[in-house]
């Protein structure tokens, strides 16, 4: 599915050009479309039909409100790694019982409050934080359902700084230790063993590691078994990539087709935590051209967007496309795209070819994963707003910022 093409030489999301759209909302602006959000969930539960699942989306990709409702009445659950995450969740929409918990600091307000609201599981990633959740549970009368996160040490091929399943990662328990932690995790009373967990990584192109790290924890499930420790469900984490360039993204079949295969037998409830794969290609970051500044050794074009709004290009020399909105036709120059905070690595893409003046609206794409949610009020920045476009109608979903908003959190010494 394209929710963003030109129709009649006009960028158009859905059935919205980006010029309306930046119009009635000002620039920067990010713009989700619901038609695509809902595709890229309906792809996983399309492969997943007759089988025991739940899709939980890792809400820490995209957190915006309306995003989680979208999901959430499609009947998706929720990987949540805060008590902010949470209440999103939970004012969105969510299932308590679909909403698992990961994450590697996880306070004891959190657990609190997660045990109070009912979830699914907790995904524990260390020793300490079993023998911590047992004593909140203890303290609420309650038993607390967990899985282990289980690290099975494959390579994921990914970005180092995005790839988790390896064994220097600070993530999850080593598969070496596994076995005698669920022990422990048996003998404690406030406790009740219902899974196990993996993640290896984001941006995962080629799904021979995912079908690595599920032979791995199937061997740990089976001598479980052996010592008498049963498990309900299996949870394969997130980390499907998505199309940014030319890379080749495999199909949620692919993806999924020899995992089912593998389980096919095991009467193991599924559970995925896809973030990128479900709202990445569902979101463009709409901006405006703020200034030329051709020059002898590089072409500035400085926008209205910048690391603030969009950290992936700064952070991970991330490439996004950037393409106009109406596009013209003369000659294309090389451009660094660059934003207007104060630091050289401020820039959303290098040596782009476009024919653009100042004025012109352009979209930066591929972002509705880890943009908005990963943005911050660098230089007093106001966040940028998010609408979100549904078919002919578009949805302010987040207000802009103002700098008021921002001010209003802060005060003088008395
Ligand atoms: N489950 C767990 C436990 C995770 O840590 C993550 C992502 C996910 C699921 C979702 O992974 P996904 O399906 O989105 O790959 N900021 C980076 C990505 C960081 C991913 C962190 N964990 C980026 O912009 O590429």
């Amino acid at each position: 599915m394209t929710p963003f093409a030109l129709k009649n030489g006009q960028l158009c999301a859905e059935a919205v050009t980006f010029s309306d759209i930046a119009e009635r909302f000002g620039t920067p602006c990010y713009v989700y479309s619901r038609a695509a959000l809902e595709a890229a969930l309906d792809e996983f539960h399309q492969e997943l039909i007759g089988v025991d699942s739940l899709v939980c989306y890792a809400v820490k990709a995209n957190s915006n409100l309306a995003v989680l409702n979208v999901f959430a009445q499609r009947g998706a659950g929720f990987d949540i790694v805060s008590t902010g995450e949470l209440k999103r969740a939970l004012a969105a929409g969510a299932t308590p019982k679909k909403i698992v918990f990961s994450g590697v600091g996880k306070s004891k307000s959190e657990m609190e409050f997660a045990l109070s609201v009912g979830i699914l599981c907790f995904n524990v990633e260390s020793a300490p934080e079993l023998d911590r959740l047992n004593e909140v549970a203890a303290h609420l009368g309650k038993k607390a359902p967990i899985s282990l996160r289980v690290n099975p040490n494959v390579d994921a091929k990914t970005h180092p700084y995005i790839s988790t399943g390896l064994k220097e990662n600070k993530f999850g328990v080593a598969y070496e230790d596994a076995l005698k932690l669920y022990q422990h995790a048996a003998s404690l009373p406030n406790l009740e063993i219902v899974g196990i967990d993996c993640h290896i990584g984001s941006q995962l192109l080629d799904p021979a590691p995912f079908a690595e790290a599920l032979d791995k924890i199937l061997l740990l499930i089976d001598q479980l078994a052996a010592k008498g420790i049963h498990l309900h469900h299996i949870d394969l984490g997130g980390g499907l990539g998505i199309q940014y360039k030319d890379e080749q993204a495999p199909t949620v079949k692919s993806y999924l087709q020899p995992l089912l295969k593998k389980l096919k037998d095991r009467s193991l409830k599924i559970l995925l935590e896809p973030g990128r794969r479900l709202v990445g290609n569902a979101g463009v970051l709409l901006t405006q051209v703020e200034y030329l500044k051709p020059g002898e050794v590089k072409n500035f074009a400085v926008i209205d967007a910048a690391m603030n709004d969009l950290a992936r290009p700064s952070l991970y020399d991330a490439w996004h496309n950037i393409v106009p909105v109406v596009p013209r036709s003369g000659k294309s120059i090389n451009w660094e795209v660059v934003g207007p905070i104060c630091e050289s690595g401020d820039f959303l893409g290098h040596d782009r070819p476009l024919s653009i003046e100042p004025g012109d609206l352009l979209a930066i794409m591929s972002v509705g994963a880890y943009g908005m949610a990963m943005s911050s009020n660098y230089n007093t920045r106001p966040r940028a707003a998010e609408v979100m476009v549904d078919q002919s109608q578009v949805f302010l979903v987040r207000r802009r910022e103002t700098v008021e908003d921002l001010l209003a959190l802060e005060c003088l010494l008395p």
